[in-house]
C-alpha cells in the first residue's frame, strides 16, 4: 500500500513550498489539489460561466477533460491536452477556483481524481480536505497555517518578486474573504482533522516546517 501525506489549511500557509520540499526529500510525489480546482475554474470562465451560475457548474464540469501528467518530477495539470500550469496562478483564478469549488459536482470529481493519484503512488498531497476527505487514512496529516498578516505578506512578496503590482492591505483583506468562503461552505470545508498534527508557520522557516512534518513520519 503507498505512504501517504496529507497536508491541509488555509491560502498562503506555505502548503505547496512544504509539501514539495518534503516530496523531493522522500522521493515521493507531490500533488497540488488547488491547482486542479484552479484549472477547472479556468475551464468556466472560458465558458463565460460566472461563479454563482451553479446549474452550469453542475452541468458543464462533467465535461471538464482535466488530467495529470508528470514532466520532470513537476505537476503538470492538462485542460484537454493544453498544459495550464502557466495560467492558473491569478489571483482571479484562485478566487474562481474558491468559489466553485464549493461545488459538489465539482469536488466529487476532482477527489476521485485525487484518490486514484494517491493510489498508485506515495505521495504528498496538499489542498484543504485532504486528510478530513481525500485521504482520512493518510499516514500522516498535518494542518499547516500562519496569521494572515504573515500570510498576505508572503503573497505580496511573490507578485512583487515577479515584477507585478501588488497592494498588501489589498491581498490580505482577499486572503480572509477566500479563508471564510473555505471554511463555511457546505461541503468538504477547511478544517482541521482530528487526528491531524496544527504547525503554525508564522514565525518558522521553510526547513524548520519540512523537518517538523518529516519527524511526524518517522513517529510514525
Ligand atoms: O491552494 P489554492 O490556493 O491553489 O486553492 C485554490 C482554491 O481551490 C481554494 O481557495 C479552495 C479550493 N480548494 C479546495 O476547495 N479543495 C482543495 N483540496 C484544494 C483547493
Amino acid at each position: 500500500m503507498s505512504i501517504n501525506i496529507a497536508i491541509d489549511g488555509p491560502a498562503g500557509a506555505g502548503k505547496s513550498t512544504i509539501a514539495k520540499l518534503i516530496a523531493k526529500k522522500l522521493a515521493y510525489i507531490y500533488v497540488d489539489t488547488g491547482a486542479m480546482y484552479r484549472t477547472m475554474a479556468l475551464y468556466f470562465m472560458r465558458l463565460g460561466i460566472k461563479a454563482d451560475e451553479t446549474d452550469k457548474i453542475t452541468c458543464m464540469c462533467r465535461d471538464a477533460d482535466i488530467s495529470i501528467e508528470y514532466r520532470d518530477g513537476v505537476q503538470v495539470v492538462l485542460l484537454g491536452d493544453e498544459n495550464v500550469n502557466g495560467l492558473i496562478r491569478t489571483e482571479e483564478v484562485g478566487n474562481m477556483a474558491s468559489a466553485t469549488s464549493a461545488n459538489p459536482a465539482v469536488r466529487e470529481k476532482l477527489v476521485e481524481l485525487q484518490r486514484k493519484l494517491a493510489a498508485k503512488a506515495d505521495v504528498v498531497m496538499d489542498g484543504r480536505d485532504i486528510g478530513t476527505v481525500v485521504l482520512p487514512d493518510a499516514k500522516v496529516k498535518v494542518y499547516l497555517t500562519a496569521s494572515s498578516a504573515v500570510r498576505a505578506k508572503r503573497r505580496y512578496d511573490e507578485l512583487i518578486a515577479r515584477g507585478e503590482q501588488a497592494d498588501l492591505d489589498k491581498i490580505e483583506a482577499d486572503i480572509i474573504e477566500r479563508d471564510n468562503r473555505d471554511m463555511t461552505r457546505e461541503i468538504s470545508p477547511l478544517k482541521q482533522a482530528d487526528d491531524a498534527v496544527l504547525i503554525d508557520s508564522s514565525y518558522m522557516t521553510i526547513d524548520e516546517v519540512a523537518d517538523a512534518v518529516i519527524a511526524l513520519i518517522d513517529k510514525e
